[in-house]
């Protein structure tokens, strides 16, 4: 018992209990059931796969809604091991090995993977768990969707990516931010990446430039996007309202990596085969790219550093480029394009992000948090309207607004 002047420990701290409310929980159900008659009366694959999202959603706001605060920390706590797991199994090709229509045993996959069956079944359970392998009987797994598309290299490439290289940003990003102040970071020299790699002074792709299998790593994981993100945009904008300009060029896919997006557009619209340019710096396109000379032309070109050498073309299309760039850089580049399409009805399309002004789910605001990697950022509509109105630009349309992979400003220059 204490005594009067001794101090008294705070009682341990005890969470109320977790009792989610009836009320809230037939709302959320009704929610997800009204969303599968949607999908049961859906006509079109577009409706259909709009219907799934608003399952999802639902169900997701339900799972939420169930989860204790304390699993939902634990959850968090968790992630990185996660991570780990999923990481480990394409490391050690578990997914390649597994036959796409029969299960297999530990033990037949120890033998595959230059592993044990003990070491198969840590790694493999733990895959099952969260989804990614099905766990048929004790010690046996069969693909599920996802470790289907796990099995393709640029889907690895793309976890690779962000596991391994952004993850050591990532990992290091609090640090980074009690060192330079919590603000968004404008010094594309000093990026959370190069500092969380101990270096100083370097951009985000001179970094990239000389470690050359990380580029390569990188280029495979931005091609991965054609099989997820591409195809919205080939289909979404009326590309075949464009005609070449005075030099035969219909578009221009400035900063256009490999050109996966270009392939895709080429493959709804082939008329635009042999009218398009793929520019990128010379070190990506050096090694080959995915289109064939015929019908796409390479031009190395650094969009910071020069002014857009292919002039008058119909469109300049940037996917997945400003956002990797604070505002700055942004109006350099947009101003080295002014010259080419001054004077012609050349069109600027950005195929990024526009996060809405309120309200934005996680799948886009991680990737404003993901670009921080580069001191870029992801911006709202409000944003897109401020930078291009500074650069001298009007925003004509945005294409897709609310889907985060298949956004495009279209603007043109001001009168
Ligand atoms: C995030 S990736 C996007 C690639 C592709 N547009 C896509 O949609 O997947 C950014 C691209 O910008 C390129 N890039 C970076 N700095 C550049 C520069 N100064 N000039 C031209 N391209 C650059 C990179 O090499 C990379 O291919």
């Amino acid at each position: 018992m204490g005594s009067i002047g001794e101090t008294q420990d705070p009682p341990p701290f005890q969470p109320p209990p977790f009792e989610p409310p009836l009320a809230v929980l037939k709302t959320q159900a009704a929610t997800i059931q009204a969303a599968v008659a949607e999908y049961e009366l859906a006509k079109t694959p577009d409706d259909k796969a709009r219907a799934v999202i608003n399952i999802a959603v639902a169900s997701q706001m339900l799972s939420t809604i169930t989860t204790s605060p304390g699993a939902v920390v634990q959850r968090f706590a968790f992630q990185p091991v996660s991570n780990a797991a999923v990481r480990v199994a394409i490391g050690m090709g578990l997914f390649n090995q597994l036959s796409p229509s029969k299960p297999a045993t530990t033990k037949e996959l120890a033998a595959k993977c230059n592993s044990d069956a003990e070491f198969v079944q840590r790694i493999a359970r733990a895959v099952a768990s969260l989804g990614m392998l099905q766990e048929v009987s004790e010690e046996t797994y069969a693909h599920t969707p996802i470790s289907m598309i796990l099995s393709d290299d640029t889907a690895q490439a793309s976890l690779a990516q962000m596991l391994d290289n952004v993850g050591v940003t990532m990992m290091n990003l609090n640090s980074y931010y009690r060192e330079h102040g919590y603000k968004s970071p404008a010094d594309v020299k000093n990026t959370p990446t190069v500092y969380a790699r101990g270096l100083k002074d370097v951009g985000y792709f001179e970094w990239l430039t000389q470690s050359p299998e990380l580029y390569t790593v990188f280029n495979k994981a931005m091609a991965f996007h054609s099989l997820t993100g591409v195809n919205g945009i080939a289909t979404a904008y009326p590309w075949d309202k464009l005609q070449p300009g005075p030099d035969g060029v219909t578009v221009v896919d400035v900063g256009g990596g490999k050109g996966h997006a270009l392939k895709e557009i080429i493959r709804h619209h082939p008329s635009i085969s042999g009218h398009a340019v793929l520019e990128d710096l010379e070190n990506v396109l050096a090694d080959g790219t995915l289109v064939s000379s015929e019908s796409v032309k390479t031009v190395p070109y650094d969009f910071l550093g020069q002014e857009q050498p292919v002039k008058g073309a119909a469109a300049y299309m940037f996917r997945h480029c400003f956002c990797d760039w604070p505002d700055e850089e942004c109006l350099k580049i947009l101003d080295n394009h002014i010259p080419a399409m001054q004077g012609f009805e050349s069109r600027l399309l950005l195929s990024d992000l526009v996060l809405p002004d309120e309200g934005a789910d996680a799948s886009k605001t991680l990737r404003d948090i993901n670009m921080m990697q580069c001191s870029g950022k992801e911006r709202s509509e409000k944003q897109w309207h401020a930078l291009l109105d500074k650069a001298g630009f009007r925003i004509v349309h945005i294409y897709c607004k609310d889907d985060a992979y298949n956004s495009l400003v279209e603007a043109v220059l001001k009168d």
